[in-house]
Order: structure tokens, then C-alpha cells, then sequence
């Protein structure tokens, strides 16, 4: 606990200018030399007077069945449209158009087991993959338009299964493989999933982690499931269930598991998958995102932020089960036709240079990954790196929140050689793709990400709208609407409209805290609602709250985040408890592998203090601002709405 990393703050002085190579090669020079512009700042400048003109150049670079018939409809505001009047299908231009060009026998994916096993598949065996899945899908009785439910460990399958449900024009919900059977349960239920892929278990730190047993007691508390589909991976001992549970290697020998399956036709509107992430109050929200529009966001931010070639070894470090991995290891580089690196285990499993080696062996060349992995690996020191030959790597990468610039400064001279610049990308689940980032060309300051991407419009403004002063703090807003946004709230519209946008005119509201430097180099300081950031993870104050609400001897709960060397966040709750429980080291405990096993391993409070009453507003809101300020002795600020 504690020792927080040293927070980002505006330095104007530490800039890191990238070199004349990188420039000369980057994706995004060539686009400007094509547009006779002769800036990064010019050609920002020209993609947003010219914002329909720079999305449709961007959409020409995929296929589509059907061309658009208009690049944005924003005549239901804010419920925008893009690419309306298209047909497409994102596996399209994921995997089909691979196939009759020599892609086709490039590697899309290159996987590693924890335990060492290896496999790697091109765009023809993936495509077979993903087909037979899909036939599978389709013999279960899965259609155009229902939502399949996915949890599932590491492994290429949950790929394949996602990119499965995408080609027949279903959407699938991931459940990440950390969370545990009451957020599994929420998530089913909210999506109304009848059909559920699995696995028997995977593995972390070899050690099991049984999926199948927390899918049976999700299921137990959510009757929507009729078909349960389960891959084997960890070979544990599970219980299937007659007429519900099916092993996946077995209908996958059976004939109705044929290669070939076609591509669904679907509007570019057409729901893509729902992600769950955690807001303000109450449960998780599904986030929607569609076929069209996120396929343009997706590929064009990864071709010109990461310059992804095909010669490039790309290896985003993230769980396929969150935003990062549904844009950045699924969907964007298999449409750039990328060499993938996908990797199951722990970054420090059996020792910590795993990923070291992983780098130096497959050949990576850009890697990317988030704040608490790199700070996580710094702490066992430079030897561990200094023994592998890093030299493939060309680019870095960093998500989820802000970078200290200690850890940005070891990811740069120890990881990246003082050769890879560090590309520090801004974005959520609900923006489908990075918003706020460099791109190769540009100067570097550590902790920044920098200026908003080509054709996005963000600004840091006051309650009322208006822009605040350079390194003032405020809101972070964007100003008009991109492609791969969200769409809405699965069954609940209103949320979205409130969430996002009915707190300024005509501005996305990011939900953090940001300010602006003299140069307009963004510095983002954190979450402004009661989200917290557990290494990276998105967790609300309320799923932990309810999680342990649900334990007999809670009577009221208050989560909040505090900070933490390597998590960025730790949560630390406090707890009323009912009358006949008394607080004691057993109890805590008890509380904290509760929330383990409601939520999952990563929701679980680092500690717990009992208290007899928790600070509230007189409408009955628990003040959670000031139980933070009393944990870290600060001061409690406005406490005038506090109730007696
Ligand atoms: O607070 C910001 C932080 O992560 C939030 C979004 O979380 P999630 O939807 O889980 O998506 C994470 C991966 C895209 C944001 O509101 N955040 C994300 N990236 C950064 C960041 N904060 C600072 N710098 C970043 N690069």
C-alpha cells in the first residue's frame, strides 16, 4: 500500500522527440505527404474540418458488400449512426479478405500456454477455426441478433468463439475469466444469453482456476441458459450437466462442424458485441458497440498509432476479455493483417523475464500494455530484462490509466532501448478506440497521451462547457462523435443519454478529470465518479459494496480506491456490520475472500475496517469523498451536505 506512484504532472521541459527514422517510416507521414500537408498538427487541423471527407478515406481502406449512404447520421443526437446504408461484416474484413490475397498463409496468431505449449495459426487455419465454431453456434440455434455469452481463460478459442459469433451475426458478450460467479450471473441475465461458451479452466501461476465450477453457480442463480459449450484446456474434473453442458471437441468432430460457414451480411449499424464495464451507481452498463463504424475506429487507430506493417510482430499484452483485447488483439490487427502475439499466464511466471523471453524469442516489435505490468516488473530490477536481446522491439505502448513517468522512463531506457517511443493511448470501453494519443511523429512527454487522434475533438472544460485555462483542471470531454463510440446501453438508452451526455450540451462526458498543458498536451489525472482503477481494471464502488453487502454479516458497505505502488489503485472498504457480528481479524478475512469469490480475485478488498457509522449526505448518499480524505489525512473539503 501506499507509495503511490508519483502522479503525472505537466513537465514541459522532459520532451523525447522521436527519431528521423521513425518519422520517415510512420504510417501517418505518408498520410500527410498524401494530403500535401506538412504537420501532425495540419493534418489534426484538416480531419476535423474535413471530418466525413478523413472517416470515408479511412472506411475505403476495408470492403464493404454495400457501400454507405451517408458517413454520419446525427439526426437523433445522441444516438449517432455512422456508415449508414452499408453492409458489411467485420470477419470480412478480419479474416475473409485475408484469404484471397498471399495473407492467407501468414500468421495470424502466435499463442503461448503458461505451461510453455505453443501454437500459431494463419488466416486460413484461423478461418477454419472460427468456421467450424460458427457451425456449431448456428446447430445450437444461434441466430442473427442473440447475444452469446463467453468465459473463457487465455486461449486462441476465445478468439475464435468471438470471432464465431461475429460472422453469423450474433453478438457476443466476453466475460472477462477473472471475475467470478455473481458478476458472470448480472452479465447473463442482463444479456439474456441462451447459449454460453466455456472452458473446464485455465491456468494463472500454475495454479487452476475451475471456470466450469463458477459457470455452474452463475447458472444456478440465472435461468436464461439453455446450452452450455465447454472447451477443455486445464483437463481439471467438472460436472457436466445433462441436456445443458457440451464438450466443445466433441461436436467439433461431429459433421455438423464443417470449415466452411459463410460471413452473415449485417447493416454497419448492427450490433457488434455488448462489453459490461462499471459506472457510477448500481449495476454494470452493457456497452454496445456495431459492425461498421467500430471496424474503421479500430483499424485506423492501430494502423497509425502502432504503424503496424506487415512485417511488424505485434503483441498487445491485455486479456482478450476486456476493450483493450476485443479492439487491440481481436479486432484491429487481424483486419491489418497482423502477426498477433497472444500469451495465457502471469508476466512473471515461472520467473519475471516470461515476457522478456516472449520478446525476444517470437521477434515482438511492438508491445503494449498498461502502467501496473510495467510497474509490477520494474520491481524485480534491470537484470531480468538485460538477459534477453530486445532489439526487435521498435514501439511501445500503454494503457488504462495515467503512466507514472518513473515507470514511462524504465519502459523507455530498459524495455525500449531509448529507441521505441512510448505511445500512451487514452481511450474506454464505451470509445471503442484510442482517442487521446501520440502517434510516432510526435514529441513525447512522459505521463502525457498527448493531443486527441486524427478526426477526434476533445477538450478539457468547466462545469458550464466552457474550456478551461492551459494546466487548469477539468472536465474531459470530446466534442463531436467518432466512429467506433458506443452506441447505447443494452435495454436502458436513458442511462446512456444521462451517463454521457446530459451533463454538457453536445459534449461526451469522459467521466475523468484532465488538464491541458501551453503546448495542448493533455494530462489526464483520473476518474471523476466512484470508479476505481485496480491494476488497470475498471471496478465500481457499488459492484464491491453490494459484494459484500451480500455477506450475512454486512448491514452497509463503502468501497473507495487508495493509492497503491503497483495497482495504481488498491480498494479498502469499510464496513457497517449487523447487530450480533463483532469485527475481528477472521471476519475480515472472511469479508475479503467473499468479495473474491462474488466478484473475482481482483475486486478483493486489500483491507477492511469495521466502523459504527459511515459518513452520509442527509439524502442518504455515502460520502465516499470523505472517507477517502480521512484514510489519507486529508482534508475533508465541502462537508456541508454531511448529515448530522
Ligand atoms: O480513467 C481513464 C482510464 O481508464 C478509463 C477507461 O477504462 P476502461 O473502460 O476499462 O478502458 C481501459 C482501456 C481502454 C478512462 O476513463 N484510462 C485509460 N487509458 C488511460 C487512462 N487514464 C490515463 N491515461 C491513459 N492512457
Amino acid at each position: 500500500m501506499t507509495n503511490a506512484p508519483d502522479v503525472a504532472a505537466p513537465n514541459t521541459s522532459d520532451i523525447y522527440q522521436p527519431s528521423a527514422e521513425i518519422v520517415e517510416q510512420a504510417n501517418v507521414t505518408a498520410y500527410m505527404r498524401q494530403k500535401g500537408l506538412s504537420s501532425y498538427d495540419e493534418l489534426h487541423r484538416w480531419s476535423l474540418e474535413n471530418n466525413e471527407a478523413f472517416w470515408s478515406d479511412m472506411a475505403n481502406e476495408l470492403e464493404w458488400y454495400q457501400p454507405w449512404d451517408k458517413v454520419l447520421d446525427d439526426s437523433n443526437k445522441p444516438f449517432f449512426k455512422w456508415f449508414t446504408g452499408a453492409k458489411t461484416n467485420i470477419v470480412h474484413n478480419a479474416i475473409d479478405r485475408h484469404l484471397k490475397t498471399w495473407r492467407k498463409n501468414k500468421l495470424a496468431l502466435i499463442w503461448e500456454g503458461e505451461d510453455g505449449e505453443q501454437r500459431s495459426y494463419s488466416y486460413f487455419s484461423l478461418n477454419i477455426e472460427v468456421s467450424k465454431i460458427a457451425n456449431v453456434l448456428k446447430s445450437m440455434g444461434v441466430k442473427k441478433g442473440d447475444v452469446v455469452t463467453i468465459y473463457m481463460p487465455r486461449i486462441p478459442e476465445l478468439m475464435f468463439s468471438m470471432l464465431a459469433c461475429a460472422k453469423i451475426g450474433a453478438a457476443h458478450s466476453v466475460v472477462y475469466g477473472g471475475f467470478s460467479e455473481a458478476a458472470l450471473a448480472d452479465r447473463l441475465a442482463d444479456a439474456k444469453s441462451k447459449v454460453l461458451i466455456t472452458a473446464d479452466g485455465g491456468f494463472m501461476r500454475n495454479k487452476v482456476i475451475e471456470l466450469k465450477k463458477i459457470v455452474d453457480e452463475a447458472l444456478a442463480r440465472t435461468p436464461t441458459v439453455q446450452t452450455c459449450l465447454v472447451f477443455k484446456r486445464a483437463g481439471n474434473a467438472v460436472e457436466m450437466v445433462q441436456g445443458r453442458d457440451l464438450w466443445m471437441h466433441d461436436l467439433l468432430n461431429l459433421p455438423i462442424a464443417n470449415s466452411s460457414c459463410p460471413t452473415e451480411e449485417m447493416d454497419a449499424e448492427d450490433m457488434l458485441f455488448i462489453l459490461y464495464t462499471s459506472g457510477t451507481t448500481g449495476k454494470p452498463k452493457g456497452v454496445v458497440h456495431t459492425h461498421g463504424g467500430y471496424q474503421v475506429g479500430t483499424s485506423t487507430t492501430l494502423k497509425y498509432v502502432f504503424d503496424v506493417k506487415d512485417e511488424d510482430r505485434y503483441w498487445c499484452a491485455a486479456d482478450p476479455g476486456w476493450i483493450t483485447g476485443h479492439s487491440f488483439i481481436v479486432y484491429a490487427p487481424l483486419i491489418l493483417g497482423a502477426t498477433s502475439i497472444m500469451y495465457e499466464g502471469a508476466p512473471n511466471y515461472p520467473y519475471p523475464d516470461r515476457w522478456w523471453q516472449i520478446v525476444a524469442r517470437t521477434g515482438v516489435t511492438v508491445l503494449y500494455t498498461a502502467p501496473t505490468a510495467i510497474r509490477g516488473l520494474m520491481r524485480f530490477g534491470e537484470l531480468w530484462p538485460s538477459r534477453h536481446d530486445m532489439s526487435s522491439l521498435r514501439l511501445l505502448g500503454s494503457v488504462g490509466e495515467p503512466i507514472n513517468p518513473e515507470a514511462w522512463r524504465w519502459f523507455y531506457q530498459v524495455i525500449g532501448g531509448e529507441r521505441c517511443p512510448i505511445m500512451d493511448t487514452w481511450w474506454q470501453t464505451e470509445t471503442g478506440h484510442f482517442m487521446i494519443t501520440p502517434t510516432p511523429v510526435m514529441p513525447l512527454k512522459p505521463g502525457s497521451a498527448t493531443k486527441a487522434f486524427l478526426g477526434i475533438e476533445v477538450d478539457v472544460v468547466h462545469e458550464d462547457g466552457t474550456p478551461c485555462e492551459p494546466n487548469e483542471d477539468g472536465l474531459l470531454v470530446i466534442k463531436r462523435p467518432w466512429p467506433g463510440m458506443m452506441r447505447t446501453v443494452l435495454n436502458d438508452p436513458q442511462r446512456y443519454v444521462d451517463t454521457y451526455w446530459a451533463r454538457l450540451p453536445d459534449m461526451y462526458a469522459a467521466g475523468d478529470s484532465a488538464r491541458k498543458d501551453e503546448d495542448g498536451y493533455i494530462w489526464v489525472i483520473g476518474r471523476l465518479d466512484d470508479v476505481i482503477k485496480v491494476s488497470g481494471y475498471r471496478l465500481g464502488t457499488a459492484e464491491v459494496e453490494s459484494a459484500l453487502v451480500s455477506h450475512p454479516a454486512v448491514a452497509e458497505a463503502a468501497a473507495i480506491g487508495l493509492p497503491h505502488e503497483v495497482k495504481g489503485n488498491a480498494i479498502h472498504a469499510f464496513v457497517m456490520l449487523r447487530s450480533g457480528f463483532e469485527g475481528s481479524h477472521e471476519l475480515e478475512e472472511k469479508l475479503r475472500a467473499h468479495v473474491g469469490h462474488e466478484l473475482g480475485p481482483i475486486a478483493r478488498p486489500d483491507s477492511i475496517t469495521f466502523t459504527l457509522s459511515l459518513p452520509k449526505t442527509r439524502s442518504g448518499k455515502i460520502m465516499r469523498r470523505v472517507l477517502k480524505a480521512r484514510a489519507l489525512g486529508q482534508p475533508e473539503g465541502d462537508i456541508s451536505t454531511l448529515e448530522e
